[in-house]
Parts: C-alpha cells; structure tokens; sequence
C-alpha cells in the first residue's frame, strides 16, 4: 500500500481556523471559545506545556527515544505528524481503537447523540440507552451472563468486580496471576503481577495472593482454604503476552467451582474481538461468573467500562431496594459512552471484525514464524488474533552476545528498544515494549488491519532484525536517535 504524505493530514484538523457561532446561545453573549483556532494557534507549545503542567518524565521519556511527534489526526490504522506523515499505529491507544481511529460509523451516531439533546444522566431513572447497550453486550456473551453495570474505566471495572466477588461470597481473598495487570487504582494494583508498579503505594488490599499462570497446584493450594472470594486473570496476558492452554483453564475453573470460588475474566484488553473470538475466554470455553470490559467498547471514542456478571452475582451485590445503589458511578450510564458502545459493536458485527482479527492474525503467525528460524534473537511469536508478542532473548554466537550483553549492561531489556525505536524512527510505525524489563515488543493493530499492514509490517520487522544480525549501524543508530532526545532535553 502506498504511504502517502503531505498537508492532507495536517488540514482535517486545521481546517477552518474558526467556526460559525453555535446557535441558541443568550444575547449579548460573545462566544470566545474556538476550538479550531485554539489548536492552531498553541500547536507549539505541547510539549513545554506537558513538561510544566503535566507528567514531565513522559515528555522526557518520550524526546529520548525520538517519540516526539506532533500528531494532528488519525484515521483508520493510520496516525498523521504535522508534517503530514503517515505512521502504522500498531498501539491502537492501548487497545483502544479496534475499529480503528476516526471510524465514520461512530463519529454519526455520536453526533445525532450531541444533535439530539438527550435526557442525559437524570440518575433518578431507568435509562434506554444503557438498557440497549446491557441487552446487546450481554446478548454477546455466555448464557449465564445477564446483567451489566457501567462505569468509566478498565481499572474502575475490575475494582467493581473485586467489590462484587466480595459481596456475593461473603469473602474477602482475591487470587491472580504473576505478570498481571489489572489497572493501576488501588484495589487493581492489589492483583498487579508487576513490582514496578506497586512498590511505595502500600499497604495494599490484603489477602491478595499471586500464582504463576498455568500452575494448577499453586491455584488448588490457595483455593483449598474455601476463603477465596475471586480469581481473577486476563485470558492473555497484556503485559507479556503470557498464554496458558485449554487444560490449565478447564483445570482451573473446575477448581473455584469446587471451592466456591468465583471465575473473574478481565477482558478489558482481550475482550470484543482482539484475539480472534469476541472474548477470548472462549478460547478456552470458560463460562466466567463475572467478566470485566472497556477499551475497545468505547469505539476510540468516550471512556466506558463494563462489568457483566450472572444474576447469582448481581442478587447478592444488588440485594434489596436499600442496596439499589451500593455501587454505582456517576457518569456510568452516560449517554455518549452508551452510544459509543452500541455503534462499536454493531460496527463489529457489520464489518465481521472478530473473524478478520482472526484471519488477520493467521497472516501475521505465518508470516512472523519463520523469523524465529532465520534470526537468533528473534525467540519467540506468540498471541492470538491481533493480539501478538514478539519475544528477543540472548544470542548463541560469540559476537552476536557480545552486542546484546553490552545494550542489556546499559538497561535491563535494552533490546526491545532496539527493535521499537527503529521501527517508528525508519519504518513509521507504532509499537510498544510489552512490559518493563523484558525484551517482548506487543503488537495490538486496529481490528480492521488487514494483508497490506501485515506485508508493511512483516517488511519493516525483516529489516530491522537483518541490521541487528549485521553490524553495528542500527546500534548506532538508536544510540544516536536517543542521544539526540537527551541534547534537546537539556536545552
Ligand atoms: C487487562 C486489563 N485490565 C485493566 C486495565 C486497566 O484499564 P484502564 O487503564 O482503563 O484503567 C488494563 C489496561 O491496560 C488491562 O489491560
């Protein structure tokens, strides 16, 4: 496909310099805020006003590594500089944009909602618009599954099924995984698999215990005391890419069932089609009691977070009109994040995006596979659907180790960042190190990627191994790139 560049970009959003007036406003009321021209003119001072008001290690972080851009707009798989050029964007915002970005479906119907004026959040009623998304969500999912709270978040939705689990039990242990990752509030972090995260936030949620994934015994061992409201665990592992097989899953369900133990499938990354099946715990045929969904349900668009659980579950939380709201969230049910989640899957539906995430993935494991073979450090491709981990690990030939030992003195999993920089820095691409010091770079394209960013992505993967395997320009190359972020830092 052809990459093309040029003030196209630049001009979807810059288009006006201004706009007509809204109507309705009060006379005499001077309308000061133009959001066109408020772009326009503070374009430049994105990065001085993140460093001043906002996460100025990000900005840091983000200059040394030549991540920098100034991004104007985003359509499909495709994000746009201010210089008018195209970059793959295989981050999709975290996940966020399965549909890929700026999708017109999504972009009409949340429009008619602005158009329409809605009755929105009255809190003091049963609104249609949630009633419509719970029917279709839960529609998609196992039988067992009848009932859906909203809120705004993927952490906000797993701190609900925590809460829940709690309340259905009587029981206050939560059991996950090593290598997890939950969110980063403070009930999530409890089940977060990563030190990194955690450590100086304590103490945490207590009677939280970890088990490495696919160790059936460590899991019996922590059920065995009958204390343990939920296990909770991503069906694939976001930070990582960490899969275990239909037998560890089967083993494992059958075990809370035993112990009375509730099933928690967080899918906020997982769910609504990433891996090929529109939850990926039907991978392993899991009938989860409470199953947690957000990112992609959003359509790119508004924060939404889902939690859906089986009557059983929702009678003992909900359980008199006095525990009508003992949990809820205030902008929960909000209209546009309704809107957002009943166009997002209609559009899945419509454009068969599961199967093609499904079919796209296939490509992209045959494509990739060979690779393992042809290059040393390239040791593992794993993942389902478009849901994809690329592992590098430490070569066997001598001046082949001597590179990676030298980059993995300088920081741990330096590799990856080897792999990541270049491809955005040559390639214009958008990838992610998967999680904090292990060389695994995740690929988490738009579900509407298709043959084409599979080739462009295949292509720019082969060059950027072959550098590796050859000489020392690429190491050159991301030293300079980095040493560049680090010059404009300082000044
Ligand atoms: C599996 C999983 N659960 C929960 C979260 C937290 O979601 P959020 O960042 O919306 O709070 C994430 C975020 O990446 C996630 O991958």
């Amino acid at each position: 496909m052809a990459r093309s560049s040029g003030p196209q970009a630049v001009a979807t959003v810059f288009r006006d310099g201004g706009s007509a007036p809204p109507p309705d406003l009060p006379e005499g009321v001077a309308v000061t805020f133009d959001l066109n021209r408020l772009l326009e003119e503070r374009s430049g001072d994105r990065v001085r006003l993140h460093e001043e008001h906002m996460n100025a290690r990000l900005a840091q972080v983000l200059r040394t590594i030549g991540f920098d851009r100034d991004w104007v707009s985003g359509r499909g798989c495709y994000l746009y500089d201010a210089q008018g050029r195209e970059y793959l964007d295989f981050l999709s915002g975290f996940g966020v944009y399965a549909l890929g970005r700026s999708h017109p479906v999504l972009k009409k119907a949340l429009q008619d909602a602005l158009a329409a004026d809605l009755a929105n959040l009255v809190q003091m009623d049963c609104g249609l618009l949630p009633g419509l998304l719970a029917e279709a969500i839960v529609a998609r999912c196992h039988p067992g599954i009848r009932r859906a709270f909203f809120c705004n978040s993927g952490t906000e939705a797993v701190e609900a099924a925590i809460k829940f689990s709690r309340r259905a039990t009587g029981r206050d242990r939560i059991v996950y995984c090593d290598h997890a990752f939950h969110g980063l509030s403070t009930g999530s972090l409890a089940l977060n698999g990563g030190k990194e995260f955690r450590s100086g936030f304590g103490p945490l949620l207590p009677g939280c215990e970890a088990v490495p994934l696919g160790d059936i015994d460590a899991l019996e061992r922590q059920l065995a005391a009958g204390d343990v409201a939920a296990f909770v665990f991503e069906p694939i592992q976001g930070k990582g890419v960490y899969e275990a097989g239909t037998e560890y899953w089967t083993a494992a369900e059958a075990a809370c069932r035993r112990h009375g133990t509730l099933v928690v499938a967080d899918e906020v990354q997982t769910g609504l089609g990433r891996t090929g099946r529109l939850f990926c715990h039907e991978h392993w045929g899991l009938r989860p009691d409470v199953v947690t969904v957000s990112k992609a349900l959003s359509g790119g668009y508004v924060p939404v977070g889902a939690v859906l659980t089986t009557d059983a579950v929702w009678k003992r939380v909900f359980r008199s009109m006095d525990a009508a709201l003992v949990h809820s969230s205030t902008f929960g049910s909000n209209a546009l994040a309704m809107v957002a989640g009943l166009a997002t899957l209609q559009v899945i539906d419509d454009e068969d995006l599961v199967d093609r995430a499904r079919r796209t993935g296939d490509l992209f494991t045959k494509a990739l596979r060979p690779l393992v073979d042809r290059y040393e450090m390239l040791v593992d491709v794993r993942g389902k659907g478009l849901m994809i981990g690329l592992e590098f690990g430490r070569p066997e030939s001598r001046s082949l180790r001597l590179r990676w030992d030298a980059l993995e003195r300088v920081r741990t999993a330096m590799f990856s960042q080897l792999v990541v920089v270049p491809l955005f820095d040559r390639h214009r691409i958008l990838t992610q190190v998967a999680a904090d010091g292990v060389n695994i770079v995740k690929l988490l394209p738009p579900l509407v990627a298709g043959e084409d960013e599979v080739d462009m992505f295949v292509a720019a993967l082969e060059d950027v191994m072959e550098e590796a395997h050859k000489g020392m320009g690429l190491y050159m190359d991301v030293g300079w790139t980095m040493a560049r972020g680090l010059l404009k830092r300082s000044r």
